[in-house]
């Protein structure tokens, strides 16, 4: 009779690189004989790869264990992996002493040591050490997504952003060899992938550790240019190092997606200077007209923060004028949130809560005007989407196009009803909402001609 292998469940908060640090985390396990469950009622070990870029993003892991109170939980191993792990070190096992194991992303390496000591019966085992030169490599990676693979270039970030907590939780920047990168996109595409996405925290300071020295552009355009392959995007981009090699690459490859995430944060330079962001407005919007002038259209999406310390009334109608002024494609916005350790805690001019919700409202509230009216610009036009999923109740597939735009369509009827998942479609836009667009699938001959359009653009 086979022995029963261990489970493992596995929870990710935060961002794409955390997403993909799991999926790395449970190739380790399933290498060393462990199997994934969906829940973690039936897991032997309970794994929570934590976020700490906000407050709110922190507190979820310790409602999480609070489920699971001490000697409520059958015997179950706890582990708490990432940011908040690297944040908080061993005081999670006196706030949560379920815990096991915590370790930090700096630390994946040592996964295998770390959960050998942890099955032979070591009560707390840590992997907390932040000062590292290797990325993290694994044999296996079981990956989430059957379509878009992640593949990590960077980690860690070398940046010193006055709020961000991240050079303390993923430690300094360490790049992948772009032979290995290289290596890694030709097995994705081989295993059937569309679409890669480069995730690193700063892409656009990726140094090649190997002979052949590519720089971010050329790695980009080396990877755009893996036979086979559909999609290639890239994030998350500091516009300090981004190049206008970057938006050449773009415009030369079909295979790079017309989008660009350029995070700008505020618009005024009073508030810029004092998050030390290391440029002004005037230079950020050198880096859009950049974008702007590139024979394909490349949709521009950013990040925002309102009520950081010292941030004045006049400062933030300066961010609102950098919304009307590049209109971006889209906007993900924060309230700004005391981080450890972080420089921004020295500074004074604290916003009080009620007004940073204020501004952020104000904030989203033009940002889903601007949206409305560039999707609704969409309607009418012919675009071309990778199909991500379906939505049975509306008939709909779901899709994403090449600017990043969801776009939910209908299939005309008597066409072919087989799974369209993964494959590419040329959809007419019908509707248009701030965050999505509706439309129909383009029969062959207008498809066909929607195509050499696109190629004569
Ligand atoms: N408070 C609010 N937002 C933050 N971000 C990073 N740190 C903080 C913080 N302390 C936001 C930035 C960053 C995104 C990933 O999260 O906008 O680009
Ligand atoms: Fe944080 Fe700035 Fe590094 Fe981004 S670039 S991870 S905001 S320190």
């Amino acid at each position: 009779m086979q022995r029963a292998s261990k489970t493992f469940y596995i929870e990710t908060f935060g961002c794409q690189m955390n997403v993909h640090d799991s999926e790395k985390v449970a190739g380790t396990l399933l290498a060393r004989g462990y199997r994934q469950v969906p829940r973690p009622e039936e897991a032997d070990l309970v794994l929570y790869n934590t976020c700490s870029i906000r407050d709110k993003a922190e507190q979820k892991v310790f409602s999480r264990l609070g489920q699971f109170k001490k000697g409520q939980n059958g015997g179950k191993m706890f582990g708490v992996l990432g940011c908040v792990a690297q944040q908080e070190g061993a005081r999670i096992f006196e706030r949560a002493p379920q815990v096991g194991l915590v370790c930090g992303s700096a630390s994946y390496r040592k996964l295998p040591q770390l959960l050998a000591q942890l099955e032979a019966g070591s009560g707390r085992v840590t992997g907390l050490e932040l000062d590292t030169d290797e990325p993290f490599e694994t044999e296996f990676t079981r990956r989430d997504n059957p379509f878009r693979a992640y593949l990590t270039i960077i980690e860690g970030c070398d940046k010193h952003c006055a709020y961000c907590v991240v050079p303390f939780t993923r430690g300094r920047e360490r790049s992948r060899s772009s032979r290995q990168i290289l290596e890694e996109a030709r097995r994705l595409v081989d295993a059937g992938y569309s679409e890669i996405q480069l995730l690193g925290q700063n892409v656009n300071s990726y140094r090649d550790p190997s002979p052949a020295r590519l720089t971010f552009a050329r790695l980009l355009r080396a990877v755009a240019e893996t036979p086979g392959i559909r999609r290639l995007r890239f994030t998350t981009s500091h516009p300090r190092d981004f190049t206008a090699e970057i938006v050449a690459a773009i415009d030369s490859h079909p295979t790079l997606c017309d989008h660009v995430h350029l995070p700008v944060q505020a618009g005024s330079d009073r508030v810029l200077a004092r998050m030390q962001r290391e440029y002004t407005r005037e230079q950020y919007l050198e880096k859009i007209a950049c974008i702007r002038s590139a024979r394909r259209a490349i949709s521009i999406t950013t990040d925002l923060i309102v009520g950081f310390p010292g941030e004045t009334e006049e400062d933030f109608a300066e961010t609102l004028s950098l919304l009307e002024e590049v209109r971006y494609d889209a906007a993900f916005s924060f309230k700004y949130s005391p981080r450890p350790n972080t420089p921004a805690l020295a500074l004074d001019g604290v916003v009080p809560e009620e007004e940073k919700a204020r501004r952020l409202a104000v904030l989203q509230e033009k940002q889903r005007q601007i949206q409305l009216e560039k999707n609704q610009a969409l309607v009418g036009s012919a675009q071309e989407v990778l199909v991500e999923g379906r939505q049975e109740a509306l008939q709909q597939w779901v899709g994403r196009t090449s600017q990043n735009r969801v776009l939910n369509f209908t299939v005309p009827r008597g066409s072919a009803g087989h799974s369209r998942l993964g494959t590419c479609a040329w959809a007419r836009v019908t509707r248009a909402g701030p965050n999505s667009l509706v439309g129909e699938m383009l029969p062959a001959g207008q498809r066909q001609e929607a195509e050499r359009l696109a190629g004569a653009t």
